[in-house]
């Protein structure tokens, strides 16, 4: 599958002219005009390209009610574009000013226990007030009316970070708006939410309430989506605002990855450009694995188009209870996977360490202790290499091997009074993408909705919620003759969190020539399972009592060992149709077992992974708790970053320059930590 450069389909295209963006937030409001000179200059010495700026801007516009001021920002403005610096321009409605609050209190958020936030922190108000949305309408308007048209202003960035409910009067309403457009009537919400359990049925609408994680199923599913689907409606109300003064000038805001509340799948087709946040635990060796996983996410959300690293740190956070910096290598490896996973540039929060406020320890890209650090001289050497990149600019990453995931099934599949709640179906998806990422694959993240049909090979790790549409998706899948790999506790519930009746994975027993009749969480000891085919071993937690069917029984891959009294009712673990290459997991397979199903199922498929001018990569050495090689082909260039303790070496089958380090040849050796990126050539 071969899918053209598409610059010119590329919103960020024009961000740049062309170039990958270099920047990140810049809060010149927390300093003087003179360093903002300085800051300008040193910007320019690192390669930046574009500003993040007014994220947090509202009190310095508009420091009471009646006062509006925007000199400061023009002159930020065109001194940041004298100096050739695009600005991503923020709606600063993250965060109101103390004012607000103070003489609308109904703007400010209230928690679950009904305690009112205040000022003094940020994101304290309340997505559903009327008087809240219409100070973000009217400061939307006057920035859009001043700079929607100004030549520097290439991109822009509402908010930040949406993601918090608010349990006070008018998010009340509002969720039993949502409910009575999504329901129709009340009969339907009684029905889908089952109300005849416990007493529950409400005689009209006015009797919802806000729920409790624990109560009503039904019903907290349903206001998960109201609160992702509220904090969309904030978002588009200021787009719409803005879209008639800013032309065509690309609107975003920035996603947090996996994050929970925000159903980033919902919310792409709103997104000009996808743009995320991301902090992996520099001291963590797995968590480049995750966000590996959360940039094929990003890179899935909007096909043909490159995606956008809109916050990283460069160093330390300040928020972990133990904020580990990152290291030299790490700070460059962590810029080469973001463009490797099709983002197309790399942008920091922040520019300049702030002095006060609650994140004057936060790294940045200028240090407080200055310039002449290692810090800054790798954020140099960074801004070098993006520029060495440029070709790859617009291009995509494509793979014929794609994973299921999506929030709805998250949020049923973890409410408490389940069979067990030992792990997160994000937890589970990442141990499925463990082995793939490991053996080179890229993978695409798409819902159970999506088209499918450009993937000969889709891994489903917990489709747990279905609606009667994805079911057909995925059996019109199992039916075309492609693989689909269904995990345990999938095909468990509908879209209202009623389980499908029958034996599971409700609607997909016929194609499977099996069927599971009980979830069995296993106690401390797990099951022993045996298996050729996937090498045996133990499993914990999981398992389900799987039953062949008679006519027609499915392909036993795996079973688990029976001799205990506590696994004597179990059978078959893995299971595989007769007829297609349709296979169920009904166990939590350790990773050994996984990585080995995973590689059964792929030479089956007959598929290998794109390993660019790489003949091979390093085996992973699992004498350490740690991951191997990572390999990322884009745009003619093929990355490498060595996540492995030891030195790896890896070998090209042409001469090669590496842009990192500008050595060139067949035979690259990588420090722990350390990234190349290979361009075929002498
Ligand atoms: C988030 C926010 C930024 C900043 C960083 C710090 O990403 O958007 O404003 O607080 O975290 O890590
Ligand atoms: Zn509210």
């Amino acid at each position: 599958m071969t899918i053209p450069n598409t610059l010119a389909a590329n919103p960020l295209a024009n961000v740049a002219d062309g170039a990958l963006l270099y920047g990140g937030d810049y809060n010149p409001e927390q300093w003087d005009r003179s360093v903002w000179r300085d800051d300008v200059a040193r910007m320019v010495e690192a390669g930046v390209n574009v500003a993040t700026v007014g994220v947090f801007s509202w009190s310095r516009y508009q420091p009471t009610p009646d006062t509006f001021d925007t000199d400061w920002m023009d002159e930020v403005i065109d001194l940041l574009w004298s100096h050739g610096i695009a600005i991503d321009l923020a709606t600063p409605t993250a965060s109101p000013p103390p004012w607000m609050g103070l003489r609308q209190p109904a703007t400010l958020s209230v928690s679950p226990s009904g305690q009112r936030s205040q000022h003094g922190g940020r994101a304290h108000f309340c997505p559903s007030s009327p008087e809240f949305r219409e100070h973000c309408r009217e400061i939307a308007r006057r920035l859009g009316e001043r700079y929607g048209h100004h030549e520097a202003v290439r991109l822009w960035h509402i908010g930040n970070e949406y993601g918090h409910g608010c349990w006070c009067d008018h998010c009340r309403a509002a969720f039993q708006a949502f409910l009575r457009e999504r329901h129709g009537s009340i009969e339907a919400l009684n029905h889908a939410w089952g109300t005849a359990f416990w007493s529950q049925y409400h005689a009209s609408f006015d009797e919802v309430v806000v729920p409790l994680r624990g109560q009503n199923p039904g019903a907290v599913l349903d206001h998960r989506r109201f609160v992702s689907a509220q904090l969309k409606t904030l978002y588009l109300e200021q787009r719409e605002v803005l879209r008639p003064l800013v032309g065509d000038t690309p609107i975003t805001t920035n996603l947090m990855g996996f994050y929970e509340h925000v159903d980033a799948q919902r919310w792409a087709d709103d997104l000009d450009v996808i743009a995320d946040d991301q902090y992996p635990d520099p001291a963590d060796p797995w968590a480049r694995q995750r966000i590996s996983f959360v940039d094929h996410m990003l890179r899935s959300l909007r096909f043909g188009q490159p995606w956008l690293l809109m916050e990283q740190a460069m160093g330390a956070v300040n928020w972990r209870p133990h904020n580990t910096p990152k290291t030299s290598r790490q700070r460059v490896a962590d810029a080469v996977r973001a463009i490797g996973h099709g983002s197309d540039g790399v942008l920091s929060f922040q520019w300049r360490q702030a002095s006060s406020g609650s994140e004057r320890f936060h790294s940045a890209m200028l240090p407080n202790s200055g310039a002449d650090t290692l810090l800054h001289r790798d954020v140099q050497r960074i801004g070098t290499l993006l520029r060495e990149l440029r070709p790859v600019a617009g291009t995509q990453v494509t793979t014929p091997v794609a994973l299921v995931l999506d929030w709805e099934s998250r949020w049923a599949a973890e409410e408490p009074d389940a069979p067990s709640n030992l792990s997160t179906v994000l937890e589970r998806a990442e141990a499925w993408h463990r082995p793939l990422w490991e053996r080179g694959w890229q993978v695409d993240v798409r819902a159970p909705w999506d088209d499918l049909s450009a993937y000969p090979v889709v891994f489903a790790p917990c489709a747990h919620l279905l609606s009667a549409e994805s079911v057909d998706n995925l059996r019109a899948h199992v039916e075309a003759g492609r693989t689909l790999v269904m995990g345990a506790f999938s095909a468990v519930e509908d879209e209202s969190a009623r389980l499908f009746p029958g034996p599971f994975p409700g609607g997909f027993t016929d194609l499977l020539g099996a069927r599971g009749e009980q979830w069995w969480p296993l106690g401390e000891a797990g099951a022993g399972l045996v298996s050729e085919a996937l090498g045996g071993g133990r499993v914990a937690a999981w398992a389900e009592r799987l039953v062949l069917d008679e006519h027609r029984p499915a392909r036993v891959l795996a079973s688990f060992d029976q001799t205990t009294p506590e696994t004597a009712d179990l059978g078959p673990a893995v299971v595989r149709s007769p007829d297609a290459p349709f296979y169920y997991v009904g166990a939590g397979l350790a990773e050994p077992q996984l990585a080995a199903l995973v590689d059964l199922v792929l030479d089956e498929a007959g598929v290998a992974p794109d390993l660019g001018v790489l003949a091979a990569l390093p085996v992973a050495d699992r004498s350490h708790d740690c991951p191997g090689v990572e390999v990322m082909v884009r745009g003619g260039h093929t990355f490498v970053v060595n996540h492995a303790p030891l030195e790896q070496t890896v070998h090209s089958t042409v001469d090669c320059l590496d842009l990192v380090e500008g050595t060139r040849g067949r035979e690259f050796r990588l420090a722990p930590q350390q990234a190349a990126v290979l361009r075929p050539g002498r």
